[in-house]
């Protein structure tokens, strides 16, 4: 099928570059005409793994790039709508970008086409594009509006398209769930999956797609309460971890008998400093503020984002109690992005913690293997500085604090970061080692939930300090004088 994406963020560069993978005949459009001649000529402009690969394998064959999204909408037939719809000050979404390109495509619409919504946005937005698609001219009976929400993560949104666990399909008329089947129909089918050179599957099975087929309102839906739950669940577990860590239970025990529950999941319940992103801290805002103009008082997902923004605010009293005043401290900090495997910082907690740390008077040095150049843009150099590596971040810092869950930061040579810091106290938002571990290897660790292990190694560290959590070992040896008294 001959496909228009238009909008090339994430998602649309993502799903662009998927449904030619899947066979289809694509257009990327974007009105930013640098990005489009960038995207020519080869360069990536986000860090997602696979991504390079799939641009390669289909740019100038089924895969092409323009700026005119009138003569893409022409060519095509199916267009999908993946443009931003950022957050407005009101906590709405602003939709102003899925109007815009709704009422462009309406004037290039002669023959039937398929318009599919796959940002996300509010439920009754099909509603709105058909009214939009009306009123810019588009003839009555030539278009047809769907919505496909797209659940991909980002660092994993190649095989989460490729391999998806739903393929959710928002139809209110026969030929949009025709045309949309057919889209997706080698993954629903299975016929890629079989594929010689198919992007391997990231798990053992490849079972095909299972298709949920909707009306377009339950299919939008279904996408703003997917990422609202989600939410809702790290937040939940966050104040576990916190009754947790105030009377000296170990969340990672918590979670291994609540996660066991397969009405409960284990999967979402790692406690640490909150989410971020570009989709959840906005989603669950939207959300709200639909449920109110429904009517509907969704109070729960207020909550879900107060305790969100105070889990944030609750680490940097942790670093308080393990370094009592922050004016003049020097802080190494690894991560920057909002989760690990990506460079995208928009909304990440370590941004907000490290301004809040910045503000009390510390000096931070950050590392981040990947989200460096876009946290420069924000943290300018001169406000903190940057390392070229973890140790050099933690080198004669008197805390290190570990703020996004890159896979790299769980495998630190100990010893190594031990003998660089000017004092051992890591304080880690995203429980990425074991306690029992670091306080072997000569660290006062803090971590999200979990006791503080106090061992005899480490007298000097024991005066002085308000602790909090409760230590499992109260070393009895090591009432001498503290550094930090
Ligand atoms: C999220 C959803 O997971 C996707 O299904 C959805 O398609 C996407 O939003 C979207 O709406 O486009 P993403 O924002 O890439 O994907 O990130 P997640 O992996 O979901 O993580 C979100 C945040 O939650 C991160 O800050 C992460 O560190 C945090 N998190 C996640 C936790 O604190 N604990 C957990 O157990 C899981």
């Amino acid at each position: 099928m001959r496909i228009a994406v238009v909008g090339s963020g994430y998602v649309g560069l993502v799903s662009a570059a998927c449904l030619a993978e899947i066979g289809h005949d694509v257009i990327s459009v974007d009105t930013d005409t640098a990005k489009i001649a960038a995207l020519e000529r080869g360069e990536v402009p986000i860090h997602e793994g696979l991504l390079p690969q799939l641009l390669e394998r289909h740019r100038g064959n089924r895969l092409a790039f323009s700026s005119s999204i009138s003569s893409s909408v022409r060519e095509a037939e199916a267009i999908f709508i993946t443009v931003g719809t950022p957050q407005a000050e009101s906590g709405e979404p602003d939709l102003s970008y899925v109007e815009s390109v709704a009422s462009e495509i309406a004037s290039a619409i002669s023959e039937p086409k398929l318009i599919v919504e796959k940002s996300t946005v509010p439920v009754c937005t099909c509603e709105s594009i058909r009214k939009v698609l009306s009123l810019h001219g588009a003839p009555a009976g030539r278009f047809f509006v769907a919505s496909n929400p797209e659940f991909l993560r980002e660092g994993t949104a190649v095989t989460d398209f490729l391999y998806p666990n739903r393929i959710v399909l928002g139809v209110d008329d026969d030929f949009s769930a025709a045309m949309l089947y057919s889209i997706y129909q080698p993954l629903a089918q299975g016929t890629y999956y079989q594929k010689e050179d198919a992007i391997p599957s990231p798990r053992t099975g490849k079972d095909p797609a299972r298709l949920i087929v909707t009306n377009a309102k339950s299919a939008e839906l279904i996408k703003h309460a997917s990422n609202a739950f989600l939410a809702m669940k790290i937040s939940f577990i966050n104040m576990v971890a916190n009754v947790s860590e105030a009377v000296g239970a170990d969340i990672d025990q918590v979670c291994a008998g609540l996660g066991s529950d397969p009405r409960i999941g284990a999967q979402f319940l790692h406690a640490g400093i909150g989410y971020g992103g570009s989709c959840f801290p906005k989603d669950v805002s939207a959300f709200h503020s639909v449920a109110m103009q429904c009517g509907v008082d969704f109070s729960l997902l207020a909550e879900v984002m107060r305790v969100n923004s105070q889990q944030r605010r609750q680490f940097v009293k942790k670093v308080r109690t393990a370094l009592w005043t922050l004016r003049g401290k020097k802080i190494g900090v690894l991560g920057l992005a909002f989760k690990g495997g990506t460079d995208d910082i928009r909304e990440s907690p370590a941004i907000a913690i490290i301004q809040e740390l910045v503000k009390e008077g510390a000096s931070v040095c950050a590392y981040d293997p990947a989200a460096m150049p876009k946290a420069k843009e924000v943290l300018l150099p001169g406000i903190i500085q940057y390392a070229e590596n973890e140790y050099q971040a933690a080198s004669r810092r008197d805390a290190l604090l570990i703020l996004t869950e890159w896979e790299q930061f769980a495998a630190l040579d100990l010893q190594r970061l031990h003998s660089a810091m000017k004092l051992p106290i890591i304080i880690d938002g995203r429980n990425l080692y074991e306690p029992s571990r670091m306080a072997a290897a000569g660290f006062l660790y803090y971590s999200v939930g979990r006791p503080l292990q106090i061992t005899e190694s480490m007298p000097y560290l024991w005066h002085g300090i308000h602790l909090s959590p409760q230590p499992v070992t109260l070393p009895v040896a090591a009432r001498g004088a503290g550094v930090l008294a």
